[in-house]
């Protein structure tokens, strides 16, 4: 009895492991791939850098769009920049020749994306010209091996990130590419025809994640056609159930037109979203520190670039109303960072030495922002069985800070982030009244957006 009651059970849990092997394997439709919880590292980490870099890092003119803007659309002022500087029947093909990136090191990229405070890296491993940043098998002498550098610069980058750092390392991919004939003879058969996408886009994605392996699959140039052109979904389904990377990898949500913002690992829903507001699914805000470029531009101008107030303020809200921030750089074409850039990654690294509290691992509380005073966003931790709330302000008021949003309780205690001591509060009608000492300038923790920690408050 004893006996065929065990041997129930175990048949009973091979069963289940069997089960569960089998409900493991997602299927290639939205909703399968839609129920795989994301790996967590990605929504701890909270920032990555993006780096738009390629062939358009010559020209660097206007944006990484140039070829397009040049060709596609004929923009006045691309047209007379090329009649002014380059010979009549120059060709955009033969600016990869001065793709050169020589001071490209990228162990000194590895530690100023480290030194941002950043979890991951997302490089453009191809962007809509088609020219790719690693030697490709399907990108004929298109490609950073063959002509431009001379080097794999998809395979150097990952290198030096994970010798150097515990950043994931992580790759942008565009599926259309502009020019591309095989493309443009699949759009003119209404993507009846599936060429472009047999012999260009998806072999050159399974070859970049089994040689690469990237923690982040990040796509992009969908909008043209159907997700059942691009076979996205496959491609997902193979990403997740067999990849090398199936256990730890993350992929946005650009697949096909009409998926964005709705299907996907995380939504991007648009450039530089920002909607906020508490959002249902985990989202990535990918924006730029040159307002107007992802790609370097060599006329960018200091009011371009955002300042460290504008940087925390998106940072801050997008952490709120919880997103990740995946903040843009775009490299020169030698290789160099712009020192405004560098300076903005190491100036929020900074930051986060104080405040990472608050934001790594942080989750959206009750309120994203204040009640009664604008400006002020919050982000609660755990700690022990409860949790912290923290507040950030861009301000340090002259006054009491007033607060509608946090009830506190007899125990409420209120710190700041990297400086020692309590503040003084009081209970209000709506909420509580904060007195922030006057903190000489040399004491503060930081320059720019303080972090309130409110411990044992009610809500
Ligand atoms: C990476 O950054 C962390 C701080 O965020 C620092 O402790 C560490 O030394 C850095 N590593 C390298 C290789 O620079
Ligand atoms: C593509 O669709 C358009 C509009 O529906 C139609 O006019 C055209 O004939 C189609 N072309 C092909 C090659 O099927
Ligand atoms: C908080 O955010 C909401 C939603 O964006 C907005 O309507 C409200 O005015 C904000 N509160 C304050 C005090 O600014």
């Amino acid at each position: 009895m004893i006996n065929s009651m065990s041997s129930v059970l175990i048949c009973l849990q091979t069963l289940l492991g069997v089960f569960l092997a089998c409900a493991a394997q997602y299927k290639p439709t939205w909703e399968s791939l839609d129920s795989r919880p994301l790996p967590t590292w990605y929504d701890e980490a909270k920032l990555g850098i993006f780096i738009h870099w390629g062939v358009f890092s010559v020209p660097s003119f206007r944006s990484e769009w140039f070829w397009w803007d040049w060709q596609g659309v004929k923009y006045k002022d691309v047209e007379s920049f090329m009649q002014k500087n380059y010979k009549p029947d120059f060709t955009y093909a033969e600016f990869a020749r001065d793709f050169t990136a020589e001071f490209f090191e990228p162990a000194q990229w590895a530690e100023i994306f480290n030194a941002s405070g950043a979890g991951y890296i997302v490089l453009v491993s191809k962007h809509h010209e088609g020219y790719t940043n690693w030697p490709s098998k399907y990108s004929w002498n298109w490609n950073s091996m063959d002509v431009g550098p001379k080097r794999d610069i998809v395979g150097e980058l990952a290198d030096a990130i994970r010798s150097k750092t515990k950043l994931h390392f992580g790759l942008y991919h565009s599926l259309f590419e502009w020019f591309n004939p095989l493309f443009l003879e699949d759009k003119a058969n209404n993507f009846t025809t599936q060429n472009f996408v047999n012999s260009k886009t998806l072999p050159e994605l399974y070859e970049l994640v089994n040689k690469y392996k990237p923690d982040v699959v990040w796509s992009d140039g969908d909008w043209d056609a159907k997700d059942t052109y691009w076979k996205s979904r496959n491609f997902i389904a193979w990403l997740y159930n067999s990849s090398p990377v199936k256990d730890t990898v993350v992929t946005n949500d650009r697949w096909g037109s009409g998926v964005m913002c709705h299907h996907g690992g995380f939504l991007t829903c648009s450039d530089r979203y920002n909607p906020g507001k508490l959002q249902k699914r985990k989202w990535e805000n990918a924006m730029t520190l040159d307002k107007q470029s992802w790609g370097y531009r060599r006329r960018v101008e200091l009011s371009d670039v955002l300042t460290m107030e504008d940087l925390l303020e998106t940072f801050v809200s997008t952490v709120s109303c919880g997103g990740n921030m995946l903040l843009n750089v775009g490299p020169t074409h030698e290789g160099m960072i712009d020192p405004v850039f560098e300076e903005r990654l190491r100036q929020l690294g900074s930051w986060l030495q104080v405040n990472g509290e608050a934001i790594y691992k942080s989750r959206p509380w009750s309120f994203q922002n204040d009640t009664v005073t604008s400006g002020i966003w919050y982000t609660k931790g755990k700690s022990g069985d409860g949790y912290n709330v923290y507040v950030f302000t861009q301000n340090i008021p002259s006054g009491p800070l007033i607060l509608g949003a946090p009830q506190p309780s007899p125990q409420t205690v209120v710190s700041m982030l990297g400086y020692q001591g309590k503040f003084a509060w009081e209970k209000t009608s709506t909420g509580m009244s904060i007195s922030i000492p006057a903190i000489p300038v040399n004491e503060l923790p930081c320059k720019w957006a303080w972090v309130l920690k409110l411990t044992n408050i009610q809500n």
